[in-house]
């Protein structure tokens, strides 16, 4: 019988994307569901309950969408984070979940060097600004993301350092940047951070004003990972101590309202989560999604099983 591959993304793939997978989907003999933009969870739960496959993004697969999922076998998040998986829940379930890691690296990183340039020179308000060129550039977590903003960074000129203890320090090295042993190092020697840590139990509320605080004058902290691994309440405390501190999130932190009633000029952040919302990161990371989908059912590939 055929195989249903559903792809539920409230926040959908450029279209580029969308017909790439389809063609995929075709060529492997599967049949394609698709379910874009949907507002009600319900919406998910009637989609999923047949589908054998299911491709998404920064969507929720809670235990309630696994429940609902009579045929499922495995879910790939198009994308590299997959905190929004519950994953005791798939592997409970006999469910393999897999993320497709590297593949919308460049857009994030873009974005980030994007926000830093944006807010350098003052949110494009007309006013003098300043320039990148010479200036620190710390990197938290130095993976796929890391090291496109190392690469995007140094054309810039900037001085750039990373720290992650699970990278050899001859392969952040190798590229030119200097390696921290410390976190508390990496904030004291840079101006700007650009934060590429994952969500999990140990990083979340992480980012907090201990370590903020540490970064020189005309601090900015670049946040493309996720909103979670701040400390929002110490972040406010911050802000108001120290008005040279500037904040960049690719998605709103919960505590927009103080930002916007009192730090105006001193803060940027999307609308929408759109580091990874580019075509060439949607075809890549779409067509990863599918081909490893197909790799698993036609060959038992597990490589990028998360869940293992
Ligand atoms: C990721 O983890 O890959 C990024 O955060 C992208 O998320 P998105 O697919 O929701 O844009």
């Amino acid at each position: 019988m055929s195989k249903k591959i559903l792809v539920a993304t409230e926040k959908p793939f450029a279209k580029e994307a969308v017909d790439k997978i389809k063609e995929i989907i075709g060529d492997a003999g599967y049949e394609l569901s698709l379910l874009e933009k949907y507002e009600d969870v319900n919406d998910l739960y009637k989609a999923v309950a047949d589908a054998d496959a299911l491709i998404i993004r920064s969507d929720n697969v809670t235990k309630e969408v696994l429940d609902a999922a009579n045929n499922l076998k495995i879910v790939v998040r198009a994308g590299a984070g997959y905190d929004n998986v519950d994953l005791a829940a798939a592997t409970g379930k006999g469910v393999v979940v897999m993320n497709t890691p590297g593949q919308n690296s460049n857009a994030v990183a873009e974005l980030a060097l994007g926000m830093m340039v944006y807010m350098a020179r003052g949110l494009f308000n007309g006013k003098s600004g300043t320039e990148l060129l010479g200036k620190t550039l710390g990197i938290h977590a130095y993976g796929n993301v890391g090291k496109h903003v190392a690469r995007i960074a140094r054309g810039f000129g900037m001085e750039i350092y990373a720290f992650d203890p699970f990278v050899a320090k001859e392969d952040i090295e190798k590229d030119g940047v200097n390696v921290c042993d410390t976190v508390e190092e990496l904030y004291s020697a840079c101006q700007y951070i650009s934060l590429h840590i994952p969500a999990n139990d140990k990083t979340k509320k992480s980012i907090n004003a201990a370590l903020l605080g540490k970064m020189p004058e005309g601090a900015v902290l670049v946040n493309t990972a996720r909103k979670e691994v701040i400390d929002e309440e110490s972040l406010l405390k911050l802000m108001e101590e120290r008005k040279d501190f500037k904040y960049l999130s690719d998605i709103a932190p919960g505590c927009i309202g103080d930002f916007e009633s009192k730090y105006s000029g001193r803060f940027y952040f999307t609308p929408k989560k759109m580091g990874a919302q580019t075509a060439e990161a949607n075809v890549n990371a779409g067509i990863a999604a599918i081909n490893q989908i197909v790799a698993f059912f036609e060959n038992g590939d597990t490589t990028f099983q998360v869940n293992k």
